[in-house]
């Protein structure tokens, strides 16, 4: 038996520091590099026992390490990753609760903190950015208790301002906390630890809290057997140079051994290989990988095998004790992530299983319907199924990708069909960009069948004008209102007499003409003298589904556009 590394996860509200603190332990820069500022998949960091005594070397809580280290699960703090930050914190063994102490509780720090209720997941509460606090004087990389001292009381007092007002809300919530160097039982109260994971504040108490709550309270949990059947967590499926697909897996039981057969899931299905190499990121830095003959949870590993092109992101990986159960249990687990489509709606594809719960979940609040979801790249069957969607409904003919590749064939076959592919790499981008197509998709709606009607349109016969009575009738007019184009038939009374044949303005033909014009039009249709004589007053024609659809789109009349258009409803109606 064994005691492993307890597996951490950040938690809590957006940008209230969770990858920068990892970041300032770490000593490297992920946050900075993420795109959007958002950390979009859970990735583990581990930390070894030398890193944790090393930052805690100037604090004052000291104790035998007995873990290994901590292995550290970063989770994003937006609202569409629920699902990300529930499994985060359902595989955690202890938690840190990040909030921001400028900000307080957020959605986010709630949703969070109801996670780790549900869980009964151990946390400690880093009030983050006291940098921030009016009057703090920051004393880069020391202890919290060490910093706290130096300070005036003036700013003194107001972080304990701010840590009076997390401990209010958190006891609504029911539980009782007190800042970390005033706690009594450490089993009875949360443990809040102030710090500036820019300047590297109270980072020592907060590390050495996490490490010595594990080992007081979690002994028991952590305590594995090292040659038990390994099993994991995939979090991501990467290609490297010269190696070709891997996973990057945690392990948070057993012994994970090369040679091993494991059973994992793919997008085909439940599927078994055999493990080539075990891989660790050289800590030295001088090569990518060292190669490891087996790792002991928990650990963090990258897997390189046959066959493992399809995994799904965020689906257990286990070492095969007996293929037929394994299976079943394998899909049991699982069974709840996997996605079913709508009759219609978008098609999309994502980068991974955790992404493509996180794009659901947001697009089904902002009720944008998905007929199928899927993990892997943009091909040319995608756009072909998405073509005929949009002939049944415009506004779900659309291919959407979350940081996915595109082939070259779904590429031309975008242009092909005119069926837009929409990618970002920011979940919340995708539904901007698809409301943003929807609404000019709904624009050129508007405008092509606006461009077939007729508009509303007056003309009255001058006295004395006619230069041919019949085949086509020409003879001069005066438009008395709205907007009178080339091919309209016209109407007398509410039967129609005849359609334009042309326009002539001033000896010059046209193709429409507005009020007070006087034309010279050639009508087909009727017999001047006979259906039509001077003074008569004439108006464009509508049909019934014209005129409603007029109805619909009244602001873009004028008002004696509007009045006209009265005018020609009433007489179309008499004659119905
Ligand atoms: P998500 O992953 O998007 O949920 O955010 P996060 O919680 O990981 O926040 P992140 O670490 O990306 O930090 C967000 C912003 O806050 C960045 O601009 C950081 O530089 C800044 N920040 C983080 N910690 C501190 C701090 O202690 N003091 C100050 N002043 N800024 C900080
Ligand atoms: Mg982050």
């Amino acid at each position: 038996m064994l005691i492993r590394s307890p597996i951490v996860a950040t938690l809590g509200h957006v940008d209230h520091g969770k990858t920068t603190i990892l970041d300032s332990v770490r000593g490297s820069k992920i946050a900075d590099k993420e795109a959007g500022r958002i950390t979009q998949m859970i990735g583990a960091s581990y930390i070894t026992k030398q890193i944790i005594e090393e930052v805690s070397k100037g604090g004052k809580l000291k104790f035998n390490l007995k873990i290994p280290g901590l292995l550290f699960i970063d989770t994003p703090g937006h609202e569409a990753f629920t699902k990300l930050r529930d499994r985060g914190g359902s595989i955690a063994d202890i938690a840190i609760l990040v909030v921001d102490v400028t900000q307080g509780f957020q959605p986010q720090t709630i949703e969070s903190l109801k996670i780790l209720k549900q869980y009964k997941t151990p946390f400690v509460i880093a009030a983050n950015k006291i940098d921030l606090v009016h009057g703090w004087k920051s004393n880069k990389g020391q202890s919290f208790s060490e910093s706290f001292s130096k300070q005036a009381e003036y700013a003194q007092q107001k972080l304990d301002e701010k840590l009076y007002e997390l401990m209010g809300k958190i006891s609504e919530y029911g539980f009782d906390s007190e800042r970390f160097d005033r706690i009594q039982e450490f089993d009875k109260q949360i443990a809040i630890v102030p710090v500036s994971a820019k300047n590297k504040e109270g980072l020592s108490e907060l590390l050495m809290l996490i490490a010595g709550l594990s080992q007081k309270f979690l002994e028991g949990k952590l305590t594995i057997d090292p040659d038990g059947r390994g099993r994991a967590s995939v979090i991501e499926v990467k290609e490297e140079k010269g190696m070709g697909t891997t996973v990057d897996v945690i392990v948070y039981d057993g012994l994970l051994k090369k040679n091993d057969e494991i059973i994992y899931l793919t997008t085909d299905g439940v599927k078994t290989t055999k493990i080539r190499a075990l891989l660790q990121p050289n800590l030295a830095g001088k090569e990518k990988f060292d190669y490891v003959d087996q790792v002991v949870a928990a650990a963090g590993v990258k897997i390189f095998a046959p066959e493992l092109e399809k995994v799904i992101p965020g689906s257990p990986l286990d070492v095969l004790t007996n293929f037929e159960e394994d299976k079943k249990a394998l899909e049991e687990q699982f069974k709840d992530v996997l996605f079913e489509g709508q009759e219609s709606g978008v098609i999309l594809k994502a980068d991974s299983l955790g992404s493509v719960e996180a794009i659901v979940d947001l697009f089904k609040k902002e009720s944008i319907p998905i007929k199928s979801a899927g993990v892997g790249k943009i091909v040319r069957q995608d756009l072909l199924t998405a073509s005929v969607v949009g002939k049944e409904n415009l506004y779900h003919g659309v291919v959407i990708g979350f940081n996915v590749g595109i082939t070259d064939d779904a590429k031309d076959e975008s242009k092909n069909l005119d069926v837009p592919i929409l990618w970002s790499n920011i979940i919340y981008k995708l539904v901007e960009d698809y409301n943003e197509w929807k609404k000019t998709t709904m624009q050129k709606e508007k405008e092509e069948s606006l461009s077939n009607l007729p508009w509303p349109a007056k003309i009255k016969l001058l006295a004395g004008y006619c230069f041919r009575v019949s085949k086509p009738a020409i003879f001069g007019v005066e438009v008395l209102g709205g907007v009178l184009k080339n091919k309209y038939q016209l109407m007398k009374s509410g039967e129609v007499v005849g359609v334009i044949k042309g326009i002539q303005h001033e000896k010059k033909p046209v193709e429409e003409a507005t009020e007070g014009m006087q034309l010279a039009l050639s009508v087909e249709g009727p017999y001047y003298g006979k259906d039509i004589k001077e003074g008569d007053i004439l108006y464009s024609y509508m049909y019934g589904e014209q005129i409603k659809t007029w109805e619909k789109q009244l602001s873009l009349l004028s008002k004696e556009e509007r009045e006209i258009f009265e005018e020609i409803k009433k007489q179309v109606k008499r004659t119905f």
